[in-house]
């Protein structure tokens, strides 16, 4: 079964998002993220095609297009989405995978499901690759698929990147499907992970649960070698510049200043609403900060933590909590007409958020755990003028790369207080030393590089001989 497409997408979700038309039809428009800007001009060169689930429980819609891209939408049935997507991907892989700060689940019937939707993924990417095609498989969700394809097609050649860490093997270990997650990925020529940490893991994965040989970065699979190694992902920073710059935003992060009564210290919180992403922790750094009085009175703190995976009962454990602690410290430290935590459970387009890095003077991101925080190099790609500063968890991936930013142990509650304050009373000089220096890592390792030189290193990769050890 060979299909047309020389390069092949296949990631959880599409790039593109579902509204309802006038009359009542549905509507695609591309989702701005960071992944279809840079794989875009790829898919465009070699007619790509994109396969990806439309994230609602029904019939796959098929083949179809949206500005000239060419996308396969997949379908889940309501049970799939419980226990594929909602179950093994959301309550086992998630928390396992970011050193089960909540608890994973392991169930066989989540198991099976997830087998059965990889295998879906992957029969939609055989019949989409032309002989000697690229397939570029994506992330937690699908790590089965690799293996799936390369047992129908040994003509392809296939990549896979994993978005999210990959936990040590004292963790992995507590996996009961180990040894099939690990030999489903090794169906890939090359494996790409955040950070060099994650890649280590995986090799020692490789030979724990599997009892591979591995040398450096390489696998042994039989009669293949497997690379595994790191390409930081990133995003398209000039783009986003370029919005920062308009004139409209930047009105509109001065509107956001005025509107929060133009305090003196404006920091700044935008996440999904995860657990993983420390915003109990900030919260509470915050909270003390304000009864100690060590940001003066004019302060704001605007927590953005956008709605995400509602029905996992892990999200709704933390939305309450965060939600009294916001309430605990308004109803302690608001006055009439000011309000200490503005907390938006929205989410936004990419101009609001832009005017929104521009207002912040500290941005915070606290994660406990993040494969490499996006949201961290979002910031640093807005603050054209070199201004504003950045507090950053140790534990993301963001961090090997943004040695400017105040580096803190999320953890440790006094630590991070202390960078938050040395964060909001830094110099202008010294926080355009760091921004800088930020800014030449963002703008020169964007997205587009990563793209470039994980597909560079794949196409490198022999089709089914052996991939040079560096
Ligand atoms: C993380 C994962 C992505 C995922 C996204 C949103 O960034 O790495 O694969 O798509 O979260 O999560 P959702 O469950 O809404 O797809």
């Amino acid at each position: 079964m060979d299909g047309l497409h020389k390069f092949v997408v296949v990631s959880s979700r599409l790039p593109v998002d579902r509204t309802e038309g006038p009359d009542g039809e549905s509507e695609w428009q591309p989702s701005p993220g960071g992944l279809v800007s840079a794989l875009e001009p790829v898919m465009r060169e070699s007619g790509g095609v994109w396969i990806g689930w439309t994230g609602d429980a029904g019939p796959a819609p098929g083949p179809f297009e949206v500005d000239g891209l060419a996308l396969v939408g997949m379908g889940l049935s309501a049970e799939q989405v419980r226990d594929y997507y909602e179950g093994f991907c959301n309550a086992t892989l998630w928390p396992l995978y970011h050193d089960v700060i909540a608890p994973p689940e392991f169930h066989r019937r989540w198991w099976d499901a997830y087998v059965t939707v990889n295998r879906s993924f992957a029969q939609a990417a055989v019949a989409q690759a032309a002989p000697g095609a690229t397939i570029w498989v994506h992330d937690y969700q699908l790590q089965l698929v690799p293996q799936m394809v390369r047992e129908q097609r040994s003509d392809v050649r296939i990549g896979f990147f994993n978005h999210i860490p990959f936990p040590g093997y004292e963790i992995f270990a507590q996996l009961p499907w180990r040894r099939q997650v690990v030999l489903g990925l090794l169906g890939a020529d090359l494996l790409g992970f955040q950070r060099r940490a994650d890649a280590v893991n995986f090799l020692r994965a490789c030979r724990r649960a599997a009892g591979l040989a591995t040398r450096g970065a390489a696998i042994r699979v039989g009669d293949r070698e497997v690379r595994a190694a790191a390409f930081p992902i990133s995003i398209d920073a000039a783009g986003l510049e370029q919005i920062a710059r308009q004139e409209t935003v930047r009105k509109r992060a001065a509107e956001i200043r005025l509107a929060l009564d133009e305090p003196d210290t404006v920091l700044l919180g935008i996440d999904r609403l995860d657990y993983t992403k420390g915003i109990p922790v900030r919260l509470r750094a915050y909270g003390e900060l304000l009864r100690e009085g060590r940001l003066g009175p004019r302060v704001a703190l605007v927590q953005v933590a956008s709605p995400s995976r509602e029905r996992v009962g892990a999200y709704r454990v933390l939305r309450d909590e965060v939600e009294q602690t916001v309430s605990r410290i308004n109803g302690e430290y608001a006055e009439v007409g000011s309000t200490p935590v503005q907390y938006l459970h929205q989410s936004y387009p990419r101009e609001e958020m832009a005017a929104l890095y521009l207002a912040a003077d500290v941005m915070l991101v606290t994660s406990l755990r993040d494969g490499m925080n996006l949201v961290a190099k979002e910031y640093v790609a807005c603050r054209y003028d070199e201004s504003g500063a950045l507090v950053l968890s140790e534990f993301t991936g963001a961090a090997d790369e943004l040695t400017g930013a105040f580096l803190v142990n999320p953890h440790d509650i006094e630590g991070l207080k202390d960078a938050i304050v040395r964060a909001a009373t830094i110099s202008p000089a010294d926080a355009r030393r760091r921004m800088r220096l930020m800014r030449k890592r963002v703008c020169e390792h964007d997205v587009a590089y990563w793209a470039r030189s994980f597909l560079d290193t794949l196409a490198h990769a022999q089709d089914h001989g052996l991939v040079a050890v560096p």
